[in-house]
């Protein structure tokens, strides 16, 4: 056996390398690794019997205890048996082990599951220095001395407890928190208990296909609309239906109620994302009173419907009704910062109690140092005078955009622009929105094509969506003159400038 053994121990190319300044493996560890390999690569057959630990022990110059460590060791994880016999290789499944000859080991083609071959790659993720990124809140005016004071305060009186697994639903204090300020800001009639923490708004989506829905449920989302919806129902295996939207939002045709009933409904009511629609009252109205006739939820998504430009903020369509059959799904993504990942869905109060059961096992607690600072944030009146500056900047950067697209793309519509941080900008036929943003990105412009939103592509889902979030006023106009030069240049016509949108392109690089 020691002949066996011992070109195993000793062989050079099966040693560990040690790199050099780094220190070698303690040779109890280079014992256990050299057998391992011996055993797996069929050098040591099953039921070869181990020569004893005190010759093998004598046979490489170390101690007995090494030798008795690394079989001990081996012997827990099964390589091998010890019995009154000796120590013998356990029989293992690897063919060389098996005495087989070797398979080819690469991995096979992989098969993804339906539901993942449903994904197109049309997101291209960028850094948060491009400019016109929908979507993204003016990270560098987060007010980070509040928030890091919030940190610290959680820390203080939470510690270490808050170390540990947390209410699967969230921290009680940012639940009511939260409660407190969507009746007062958003008209949603909800307690702490409904509040249902989770990780962003695309948690909160994926919650609720996986709370109502069965695989083969018919789910209806807005056309052009979020892809995080379209996300969280291929993932559920539903059937996704596309709803046009038109001027005043979400636009159900009569007939799909009974053709197509659904199971749950997305939409995006106070600031249809992306084409900035407003969903009439009417047509909330007709979506809860069919909604209720169908035995459907309807997910309200809030997500920047806090910065409203124009007029009084527009009540969130949940609070409209005595028990409206509404998930209402929020996010501290552009409220906050999107890093945060804290999202919400307020869930109605009758089925608060069953939901229950099933969050123990699907939801963990979790980011509790962030919940209860967050909490705090609210509560002592930081996340509010936040909202109140975040506002006014973003009006006026909404302003700036919509001067520089107006100058630029004088015959061209612009949509939205009541609430949040984009606008959309309607583009002719022969300027293919996906090349347009394509050849922006090149000088580290991000607008979205507009026709990467939409299930159903149409002549007027050519477009971009414009962020204005996270571009500083003074650097809008720039970017939109380079957007406008490389428009020029995909229709054919001779750029304005004397040098093009390569300079252009260049130009704005550099000022980035
Ligand atoms: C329509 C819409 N809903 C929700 C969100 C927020 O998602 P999350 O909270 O997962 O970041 C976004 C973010 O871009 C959005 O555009």
């Amino acid at each position: 056996m020691i002949e066996i053994i011992g070109p195993l121990v000793h062989a050079p190319a099966a040693a560990p390398v040690a790199t050099r300044g780094a220190k070698p493996a303690p040779l109890q560890k280079q014992l256990i690794e050299r057998l391992q390999q011996a055993i797996l690569a069929g050098r040591l057959p099953a039921g070869s019997l181990l020569p004893s630990s005190r010759s093998l022990a004598a046979e490489m110059g170390v101690s007995r205890n090494t030798v008795v460590i690394a079989y001990e060791h081996l012997a827990a994880v099964g390589y091998v048996v010890a019995d009154k016999k000796g120590t013998r290789v356990s029989p293992l499944s690897s063919p060389a082990a098996r005495g087989e000859p070797p398979v080819h080991t690469a991995l096979p083609e992989v098969v993804y599951a339906a539901r993942v071959a449903q994904f197109a790659a049309t997101r291209t993720h960028t850094d948060n220095t491009f400019s016109l990124t929908p979507g993204t809140p003016a990270l560098d005016r987060f007010p980070l001395g509040a928030w890091r004071r919030a940190l610290e305060r959680s820390m203080d009186e939470a510690l270490p407890l808050a170390l540990g697994y947390g209410t699967p639903a969230g921290e009680p204090a940012l639940r009511d928190a939260i409660a407190a300020h969507l009746r007062m800001a958003r008209g949603v009639r909800c307690e702490g208990s409904q509040v249902v923490i989770t990780e962003g708004a695309q948690e909160a989506l994926n919650l609720c296909v996986r709370l109502f829905t069965n695989p083969g449920d018919v789910a209806w989302v807005e056309d052009p609309g979020y892809r995080g919806a379209k996300a969280a129902f291929n993932l559920g295996d539903l059937k996704t239906l596309p709803i046009p939207v038109d001027a005043e939002g979400m636009a159900a045709p009569s007939g799909a109620w009974r053709a197509h009933p659904p199971r749950l409904i997305y939409t995006s009511p106070a600031h249809q994302y992306p084409t900035g629609a407003v969903l009439s009252v009417a047509r909330r109205l007709e979506l809860i009173a069919q909604a209720r006739r169908c035995g459907a939820w309807l997910i309200e998504d809030d997500y920047d419907g806090e910065f409203r430009h124009t007029g009084e903020p527009i009540a969130s369509m949940q609070g409209l009704v005595d028990d409206a059959p509404v998930l209402y799904v929020g996010s501290f993504s552009k409220t906050m910062f999107p890093a945060l990942r804290i999202g919400f869905v307020v869930l109605p109060r009758a089925i608060g109690a069953h939901a229950a059961v099933a969050l123990q096992e699907m939801l963990r607690g979790g980011h509790r140092l962030e919940q209860l600072a967050l909490a705090h944030f609210i509560e002592s009146g930081e996340f509010g005078r936040h909202l109140g500056r975040m506002r006014r900047l973003y009006r006026d950067r909404q302003q700036a955009l919509r001067d520089a697209l107006t100058a630029h793309f004088a015959s061209a519509q612009i949509l939205g622009g009541d609430c949040g941080m984009h606008l959309t900008l309607r583009l002719p036929p022969r300027v293919a929105d996906r090349t347009l943003a394509e050849r922006a990105r090149a000088a580290r412009l991000n607008p979205r094509a507009l026709s990467g939103f939409a299930l159903l592509p149409r002549a007027e889902t050519n477009g971009l969506v414009i962020g204005y979030g996270n571009t500083p006023a003074e650097r809008l106009a720039p970017a939109i003159d380079t957007l406008a030069e490389l428009a020029r240049e995909l229709e054919g016509k001779p750029a304005r400038g004397s040098k093009g949108a390569a300079a252009a392109v260049s130009g704005a690089a550099l000022r980035e």
